[in-house]
């Protein structure tokens, strides 16, 4: 029989929503402390509680923790860091979602702050999404910096997770496709604000994903099946505010306002009907 939680309703709704509050992408490196044990458990236990389309339960999980493992994942991060930012494509492809400014930012109230970037290239910041724009971040050996900053965070991260989902329930264009996605951000979630209560931080490890013939040679290293589509890779571990930011670094912290954000029975209609009408 399954215990119920010790905790009453009003105790779970405060951790909850400290919880959410306090959820963020860690950019920067974790301590050099492996996960225990029982938080790894503790993780995966949260993200397979997580609702999914008839209990499916569409997921697996490989869980990386040997150093040689990581060394490898972080090398072909690094290099497809190298590769994106070098060849312009991040930038190209994402340019909607940077913004270079704290206004910039709270007008839009969406996207990213590149707050942080060294001194020698503050002024060719509005450059870098013109036509001269990747000559000046070559020369400011910006991929550089990015690709070796990205290895090291990745091979220094005590425990990598690698986010599978059956095909024979994730298949892109029937519904069940879309059922096994609306699972996996439930699970990941889950996932992430437990990490959040247990003094972790979660970061997408999404370059080699953005640069094709790295991402096979990652499925190669994990040896993942055909029966199994590799969604997602993290990186976690435990965090602390004294280790310093990357060399280039964001925040991203608002949100857009409940205003924003809702119409009233149909879309568009943003006057609040009055209570109880
Ligand atoms: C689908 C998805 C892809 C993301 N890709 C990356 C990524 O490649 N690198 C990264 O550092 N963060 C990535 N993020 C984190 C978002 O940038 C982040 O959630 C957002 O800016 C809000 O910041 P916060 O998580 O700190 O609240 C991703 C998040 C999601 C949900």
């Amino acid at each position: 029989m399954v215990q119920k939680p010790a905790f009453g309703p009003r105790q779970i709704q405060m951790e909850l929503k400290e919880a959410i509050q306090r959820r963020r992408t860690t950019n920067r490196a974790f301590l050099k402390k492996p996960v225990s044990e029982e938080h790894i458990r503790e993780l995966i236990y949260a993200a397979n509680r997580a609702p999914s389309h008839f209990n499916s339960q569409p997921w697996d999980f490989i869980l990386i923790q040997d150093r040689e493992m990581r060394n490898k994942i972080g090398d072909i991060a690094a290099d497809s860091m190298k590769q994106l930012i070098g060849k312009g494509d991040f930038f190209k492809r994402y340019q909607k979602y940077f913004r270079f400014g704290k206004k910039e930012i709270e007008n839009d109230k969406s996207g990213i702050h590149v707050d942080r970037i060294p001194a020698p290239l503050r002024p060719f910041i509005s450059k870098v999404f013109g036509p001269t724009g990747i000559k000046v971040m070559n020369s400011l050996k910006v991929p550089s910096i990015l690709g070796r900053d990205q290895g090291k965070i990745v091979r220094e991260s005590p425990l990598l997770l690698a986010f599978m989902l059956k095909k024979s329930e994730y298949r892109p264009g029937e519904k069940s496709g879309i059922y096994s996605l609306i699972s996996m951000g439930a699970a990941l979630e889950n996932l992430w604000l437990t990490a959040t209560s247990l003094g972790m931080g979660i970061q997408f490890v999404s370059t080699p994903m953005e640069v094709p013939q790295n991402w096979q040679k990652i499925l190669k290293l994990l040896a993942v099946p055909d029966s199994h589509e590799l969604m997602a890779i993290y990186r976690l571990g435990y965090t602390s505010e004294s280790i310093k930011r990357p060399t280039i670094d964001w925040v991203s912290d608002q949100r857009r306002e409940f205003e924003d954000l809702v119409s009233f029975e149909f879309f568009g209609n943003r006057s609040r009907p009055q209570a109880g009408k």
